[in-house]
């Protein structure tokens, strides 16, 4: 799957990574400069907006204290995890980063053309990570000209919980940086594991047909919103029903999400249902606009909505 295409001049310099740059202080990119700082690693977190680098800084500094709150951090700990993090809003603040993770917005000429920045700017020796969720990583390996170098790390929302990293080579990636990768991955206390480049990874593609057809369950009229999930819950031990998890992850997102698994594949099983579409129309996006497969007027308490 990966080949060894290093310059003799880079090969076997990017064997260990001491310093770790996060470009990206959203949602994602917190959560994984969180994790760096927690299991040892001076890190950059940069962001190109001063305001989201701050909100992103308000949320390690409240899921670190959590963590405290629950005895799985010392004040020690937290204090020093907070210390090896250091905002950065230039990119030049990146340049002798080991390994550099993308966590911007899912956007293409977006990405490229940070990746074409970084390539200019940061060490030639270092690692570039993707963390897209559905873009293609070989796509994105066309803005930089360090390919054996480049590879995705998928991890998952909320990075400081969830165990799994998806590592992802392309075709062009030296075998050597991917096991720098896993290792890293293990390092962070995560389970990391091998996926190829192909639109939504492992988990993705696994998970996303099976969220569509709870969808067209409930379109049939197999169950209504409540059985389905109770259903999910009882009969398999998941633990949330598949519309629970829609409204949780956003169903906007996994509609755009199915429609790059359907471009892909043009596989049916893949194609968003006609209801998910309408609900994405119509603003049920889910949990995040109050409403979705549930009303979250009460967000302790949510009451099926009415669809079909
Ligand atoms: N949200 C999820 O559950 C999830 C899970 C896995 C992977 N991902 C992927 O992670 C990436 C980030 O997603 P997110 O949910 O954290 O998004 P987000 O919107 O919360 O954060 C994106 C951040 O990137 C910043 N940004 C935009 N352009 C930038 C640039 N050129 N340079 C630096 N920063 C820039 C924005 O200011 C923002 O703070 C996406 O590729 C997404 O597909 C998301």
């Amino acid at each position: 799957m990966a080949s060894e295409t290093a310059t003799p001049e880079t090969a076997g310099r990017w064997m260990e990574i001491r310093t770790v740059g996060v470009a990206g202080c959203g949602l994602m990119g917190s959560g994984i400069a969180q994790v760096c700082g927690m299991s040892g690693f001076p890190t950059v977190v940069f962001d190109v907006s001063r305001e989201a680098l701050e909100k992103g800084l308000a949320g390690i500094e409240k899921s670190l204290g959590k963590l405290v709150e629950k005895g799985k951090l010392s004040e020690e700990e937290k204090a020093r995890a907070k210390s090896r993090l250091r905002p950065a809003l230039e990119l030049t603040e990146f340049t002798d980063c080991d390994l550099v993770i993308e966590a911007i917005v899912e956007n293409l000429e977006r990405k490229k053309s940070l990746f074409a920045e970084l390539d200019r700017t940061v060490k030639s020796e270092a690692i570039f990570a993707t963390n897209t969720s559905s873009l293609s990583v070989t796509e994105l390996v066309a803005a930089v000209r360090r390919a054996p170098q480049f590879l995705g790390l998928h991890f998952f929302n909320p990075v400081p919980l969830m165990k799994l990293v998806e590592v992802v080579p392309t075709v062009l990636t030296d075998s050597r940086v991917v096991q720098v990768a896993l290792a890293f991955g293990r390092r962070l206390r995560k389970v990391p594991i091998l996926a190829r480049d192909r639109a939504g990874f492992i988990v993705n593609r696994l998970l996303v047909p099976y969220l569509l057809d709870a969808v067209r369950a409930l379109e049939e009229g197999v169950g209504n919103i409540e059985d389905i999930d109770q259903g999910m819950r009882l009969g398999c031990n998941h633990p949330m029903g598949p519309l629970t998890l829609l409204d949780f992850v956003g169903n906007d997102t996994t509609y755009y999400i199915a429609e790059i698994l359907f471009n892909e594949y043009r596989e049916k099983r893949f194609a968003p249902p006609p209801l998910l579409k309408r609900m994405v129309l119509a603003g049920l996006h889910g949990r995040k606009s109050g409403k979705g497969f549930y009303d979250y007027a009460d967000p302790q308490n949510p009451k099926p909505n009415s669809l079909v």
